[in-house]
């Protein structure tokens, strides 16, 4: 693969240049057609079509000027286009240039309407906080909003479909696209999915800011052996069914209009050959009405894997397994028309690939006008929408985890949030004048990127007033082995009464095709935290990443860390109001955090061994490290509030549950602190003998809470049995009579605990 996966968008403007304009007029359909049905509308089409053109519509090129893969050269893609052998483009976008193309699909012969699809993965215009750490705030209210956001945005701008949400679930921090995800959890994860399919397909596909959905990549990507991107997964049935699938059902349950296969084999078979995920699951069990399209190159990309011998074979297997469209390989467009007049491949499989695309082409309204996402003046409007980046602002305090807040020596009062009357402040790091970085992988440059995209200095500027004196110094680069920097960083820290260091990975550093075997805080990052410690000044440590990264020093001896991950555009505003204490933070972790990567795998809902190991001080000849503690650094579920909430045991309305009852489970949450704040009430449920191991705990619930300080509420979760149902040893789903174990509390970790029986 190559470098041209940093997707670092340009401009409609150059854009524009690459294609002369076609006046051609689009010829609407026949009245008669206007009354039918979709399906019926999509049959009469599917009899005017010839199998090339049939085959045209299953294939799927990227634009000619930028890329997320290989582009196979070829300099006659317009002339494809206009011979209707595309259904789709990705990577084309701008109202200009989608109607360029547009117009010359509307040259063909069927002028059917081509598709523009894009990765909007968080955002578009307006940047919104990576995936992972939006999916910190378990607000999916918020999550929805900002699908709802890129998608307008998106819509206006000539796209059709985004390539998302990424619904993969991810164990290993070392995999650089588990910014792309909502972390460890199959629950919150469904939730999540759920939020983003909704938010971007908005009232439905028809709507003029309705972008179709792309739930991606079925299946099992996220657990590519030891997180090496593209790599191999091999995985039980009962992980598969109940971490990898569910947040894909969730996805298909809220309507996603595609799905995307991966790049990775499931056990021994490559996801674009895979008949029973394909068919078996998708089109079959879960009656997914949808198109599937390929990841990019992916069919093509069985050959490598050894699956297949050749392109020829490779079509044969996809079109077979069910893929509908092929993303740039050209498997499908050399091959499928000879596989069908060779009889290898029946024109039935083509035709039912082809009605899927179709029926989206017209429910998204583009038979009754093919420009109809091509609207210059919805364009400019949603290019500087103010209510756009006011949203941005606010998910990303929603994505702002505060890890640890000690109080200083001597002092009371924990280190934030900090007055705006301090008189000097030291800002210090790689990241308070970065621009780009606040936006992490899979986001788009524009060309006003350095006036519109907050950094950490002007937040802070923009919130101090002029009776604070900021101080600056880099330090270091962000992976640098140079300490050059070191003595003036430390001098200016000696000037300040506080000091803040923005710190963290590039925004090239997670992402696809960014597994990296060492997540420690980059370069010399971590000796300049050591060196600014030791001047003596109260220290702040903020750290941007898609990803989990390993901190430990930082963590263990500096009093006060954030966690800012990549925020988006208004990325220092929203850090600025977390500091000084004008949003009280309230994200909670998504996934856990390792010790070392010689610990990863950890994830919370782990099952039980036979010989665990209950504490640190009991690990040995037990299921641990001996030289490791069992514990993550930070716990899924974990994050900090500037005040306390305290939960009182839990209450249960009863202590049996039978299979169409219910069972509410109480515990009241005081806010003890001395702000007002929201906290994240997590219930986790632990069937203790079952048929099969069971975890340690699964996350089954979660409610959020503002509680003014001083103030309690009664939080009730209604258990009823779907919460206790699992796979058993014949894959049934269900549950078992006996014993569990309810947990509640802020983070998978602390919990209170009682339990019940299930007659
Ligand atoms: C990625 C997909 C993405 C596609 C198109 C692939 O390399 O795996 O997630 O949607 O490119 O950009």
């Amino acid at each position: 693969m190559q470098a041209l996966y940093n997707i670092a968008k340009i401009s409609a403007m150059i854009i524009k240049k690459l294609f002369l304009p076609v006046s051609l007029f689009f010829l609407p359909l026949p009245a008669f057609m206007q009354t039918k049905t979709i399906d019926q509308k999509v049959d009469s089409v599917l009899k005017l079509m010839t199998l090339d053109e049939k085959i045209g519509q299953m294939n799927q090129y990227n634009g000619d000027w930028e890329s997320t893969g290989p582009i196979t050269k070829d300099g006659d893609k317009q002339n494809q286009v206009r011979k209707g052998m595309l259904g789709s483009m990705l990577n084309v976008t701008g109202v200009d240039h989608t109607r360029t193309l547009q117009e010359m699909a509307m040259q063909s012969r069927l002028k059917i309407p081509l598709l523009f699809g894009q990765d909007i993965i968080h955002g578009y215009r307006t940047i919104f906080p990576v995936p992972l750490a939006e999916a910190s705030s378990w607000d999916t209210a918020a999550i929805r909003l900002s699908a709802r956001i890129a998608a307008t945005e998106a819509a206006a701008a000539g796209v059709h479909w985004t390539f998302a949400p990424m619904v993969d679930i991810a164990r290993d921090p070392r995999w650089g696209r588990v910014m792309e995800g909502a972390g460890e959890d199959p629950f919150l994860g469904s939730l999540i999915a759920a939020a983003r399919v909704k938010g971007f397909q908005g009232k439905g596909l028809g709507n003029i800011d309705a972008l179709m959905a792309c739930a991606k990549h079925f299946a099992a990507y996220g657990a590519a052996i030891g997180g090496r991107d593209y790599n191999s997964v091999d995985m039980s049935e009962r992980t598969l069914w109940e971490i990898y699938l569910p947040p894909f059902k969730a996805a298909v349950d809220a309507g996603a209009a595609t799905l995307m296969n991966s790049f990775n084999d499931l056990n021994g078979i490559p996801a674009s050959g895979n008949k029973y995920l394909q068919r078996d699951i998708l089109k079959g069990k879960w009656n997914f009405k949808g198109f599937i399209v390929s990841d990019w190159g992916s069919i093509g990309e069985m050959i490598q894997h050894g699956f297949v011998k050749d392109n020829y074979e490779a079509a044969l297997a996809a079109v077979t397994a069910g893929s509908d469209m092929d993303m740039e390989s050209r498997s499908y467009i050399n091959n499928l028309s000879k596989l069908v007049k060779e009889g290898k491949v029946k024109m039935q499989l083509i035709d039912e690939a082809v009605k899927r695309i179709l029926r989206k082409k017209f429910e998204l309204g583009l038979f009754n006008d093919p420009f109809k996402f091509c609207n210059k003046e919805r364009e400019q409007q949603q290019w500087n929408n103010p209510e756009n980046l006011k949203a941005e602002k606010i998910i990303a305090e929603k994505s702002i985890v505060l890890l640890k807040n000690d109080h200083l020596p001597g002092q009371q009062n924990h280190l934030l949030p900090l007055s705006k009357q301090i008189k000097t402040i030291a800002l210090i790091g790689p990241f308070v004048k970065g621009i780009r970085d606040n936006l992490g992988f899979w986001s788009y440059s524009w060309p006003d990127d350095s006036v519109r995209i907050v950094s950490v200095w002007r937040g802070i500027e923009n919130k101090v007033g002029s009776n604070t004196k900021l101080l600056y110094a880099k330090g270091c680069e962000i992976d640098d082995s140079s300490l050059v920097g070191f003595a003036e960083a430390m001098e200016t820290a000696r000037q300040a009464d506080v000091v803040i260091m923005s710190m963290g990975e590039a925004s090239d550093m997670s992402g696809e095709a960014k597994s990296r075997s060492n997540i420690h805080l980059p370069g010399v990052q971590e000796e300049l935290i050591r060196g600014i410690q030791a001047t003596g000044k109260p220290v702040i440590v903020m750290i941007s990443a898609g990803r989990p990264l390993i901190f430990n020093w930082t963590a263990d001896n500096v009093p006060a860390i954030l966690y800012t991950w990549w925020l988006g555009t208004e990325a220092g505003d929203a850090i600025a109001d977390v500091l000084f204490g004008d949003y009280n933070p309230s994200a909670k972790l998504p996934i856990s955090f390792p010790r070392t990567e010689g610990q990863i795998p950890i994830y919370y809902n782990h099952y039980k061994t036979g010989r665990p190991a209950t504490s640190d001080s009991d690990r040995f000849y037990r299921s641990a490290y001996i030289d490791l503690s069992i514990y993550p650094k930070f716990p899924f579920g974990y994050g900090l509030s500037y005040t306390n909430f305290n939960y009182s045991d839990i209450q249960l309305s009863h202590s049996t549950l039978h299979a169409n009852e219910v069972i509410r489970a109480t515990v009241t949450v005081s806010n003890t602190g001395n702000f007002d704040g929201e906290e994240t009430v997590q219930l986790y449920i632990q069937d203790l003998v079952g048929s099969v191991v069971r975890p340690v705990k699964e996350l089954k619930g979660f409610q959020k809470v503002f509680l003014k300080k001083g103030e309690s509420r009664q939080i009730t979760f209604t258990i009823g049995i779907d919460k206790l149902k699992f796979y058993n040893a014949g894959l049934k789903y269900l549950a078992e009579p006996g014993d569990f174990k309810i947990y509640i509390g802020g983070n998978s970790r602390d919990v209170k605990e009682t339990g019940f029986t299930l007659k």
